[in-house]
């Protein structure tokens, strides 16, 4: 019997991915440390690990970041010519990374909250502003708009891709609304189409935060190429990464003018200016170090290749798992042409898991030795955030009546409801083969035959 139903998992999971190939080269293959023994995938009728039984991975996931001796190099050669202020090795990135993305203009800043904070405050976004965001984002999204002491607006999320909901946009906009912020959450590309066409018809600035989003597309066209601007995060986990930085996409010239100037303590572009006598404008220094563009540039190198292998292997997982009842990979808007898949998301089902809350469904899953996380707690709900709008500032410019209002007024039921559900895989997860894909399913298969026991150990 258990070898049976264990076949007939193998034959469905092989049948679903038939087209399907990855090509992953020695280069990848040594980065992720694959395996040299051949890796299994055991019966869902073993007992999970949670319950005494063997986890059903137990080779390594990759590690991250990848690193080369090249990446070595690169950074050496800056260290020796003592070259380590904004020059050349980040102005060679900001002409490759607009390259990448085909934009006009890019802006290379030292992380990726600095690029949002940077192009709110190149629109000149400030006190009494409103600025719209999705609740289902990190922190970062909302303490760049809390930076220009402006009020984030939050619009609900859609349950069904994790973004924001772009038909409860326009009811969220008011004549206090300078600017949305769409999130491009785990590399799922927001509903641009219905996003751009609302602003420009309220003649509002679209800054994506697409920090989660390298190389995802919409329409065939990098997400962070849309809008205003699109805002980068080069921070460790990112699936491009010096450890910190940030970049600035934009087509519009004025605003990469304005972008460089309040990230470089207000002085303009070219190198006799930075000698010119100062001017009044809100700015600060965000600048990219020659260290993190070295790494960069190095690491741009295999980042199509290893994009690839995320899509590949997430189309695979797709399919696999949309067999499994109660398991709800994350969909996509049609404009989505390419999803970065920083995350692998997911809505689970307890109530097609024998009732097994979620938090248990994701200690069982590690315990398999399948590394997930229960993602984001409502961001609109934070603690941090009640604080910053109930601080002297913040009732000094909007008075007390908005803020004590504003929970109301923010209220997102849908997302309430996604962040009891949601999933996900971290990238590296991706950066490995099918039998890795084979095995998750294997472990959730095995916990939801199961679950009853779980749910009573
Ligand atoms: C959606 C999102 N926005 C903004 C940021 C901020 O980027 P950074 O950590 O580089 O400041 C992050 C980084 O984790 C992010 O995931």
């Amino acid at each position: 019997m258990a070898d049976s139903t264990r076949r007939q998992f193998l034959r469905s999971a092989g049948t679903a991915g038939i087209g399907l190939t990855v090509s992953v080269s020695k280069s990848t293959r040594r980065a992720i440390g694959e395996q040299s023994a051949p890796v299994v995938v055991p019966s869902p009728n073993e007992k999970p690990a949670l319950l005494g039984g063997k986890p059903t991975v137990t080779g390594q996931w990759p590690h991250w970041p990848w690193v080369s001796s090249s990446d070595e190099e690169a950074v050496l050669e800056v260290v020796r010519a003592g070259r380590w202020y904004r020059s050349r090795s980040v102005e060679q990135f900001e002409e490759e990374y607009a390259a990448l993305n085909s934009a006009r203009y890019c802006i290379a800043t030292a992380s990726g909250t600095t690029a949002l904070v940077t192009s709110l405050g190149a629109l000149g976004v400030g006190p009494g502003d409103e600025v719209i965001v999705p609740p289902f984002t990190f922190l970062a999204t909302v303490t760049s708009v809390l930076l220009h002491y402006a009020m984030p607006v939050f619009v609900d999320s859609d349950i069904n891709t994790f973004l924001m909901d772009a038909e409860k946009l326009e009811s969220a906009i008011t004549e206090r609304t300078k600017a949305i912020i769409p999130v491009h959450i785990g590399g799922n590309v927001a509903n641009l189409d219905r996003i751009l066409a609302i602003a420009e018809k309220h003649r509002l600035a679209v800054v994506g935060d697409a920090c989660q989003a390298h190389l995802a597309e919409w329409k065939g066209k990098s997400a962070g190429s849309w809008g205003t601007t699109g805002c980068y995060s080069f921070q460790l986990s990112k699936n491009l990464s010096s450890g910190e930085g940030g970049a600035i996409l934009t087509n519009d010239e004025a605003m990469a003018d304005a972008c460089f100037a309040f990230h470089n303590c207000y002085r303009k572009r070219t190198r006799a200016s930075l000698e010119a006598k100062y001017h009044f404008g809100r700015n600060a220094n965000f600048r990219m170090t020659e260290f993190q563009a070295a790494l960069l540039l190095n690491q741009m190198k295999g980042i199509k290749e290893r994009a690839q292998l995320r899509s590949d292997n997430a189309a695979y997982l797709t399919t696999l798992l949309a067999s499994i009842p109660g398991i709800h990979p994350a969909k996509e808007y049609s404009g989505c042409t390419r999803n970065a898949y920083h995350l692998y998301m997911f809505r689970y089902d307890p109530n097609e898991f024998n009732g097994l809350p979620r938090n248990r469904f994701v200690n069982a899953l590690r315990a398999e030795g399948v590394p997930c996380s229960p993602g984001y707690a409502p961001l609109n709900k934070e603690q941090f955030l009640m604080d910053a709008l109930h601080s002297e500032p913040y009732v000094r410019v909007y008075g007390h009546q908005a803020i004590e209002q504003w929970p109301e007024r923010n209220q997102c039921p849908e997302n309430d409801k996604l962040c009891e559900q949601a999933v996900w895989f971290y990238q590296t997860v991706l950066l490995t083969d099918r039998t890795r894909m084979e095995q998750i399913a294997a472990a959730i298969q095995k916990i939801k035959k199961f679950a009853g026991d779980l749910q009573k150990s």
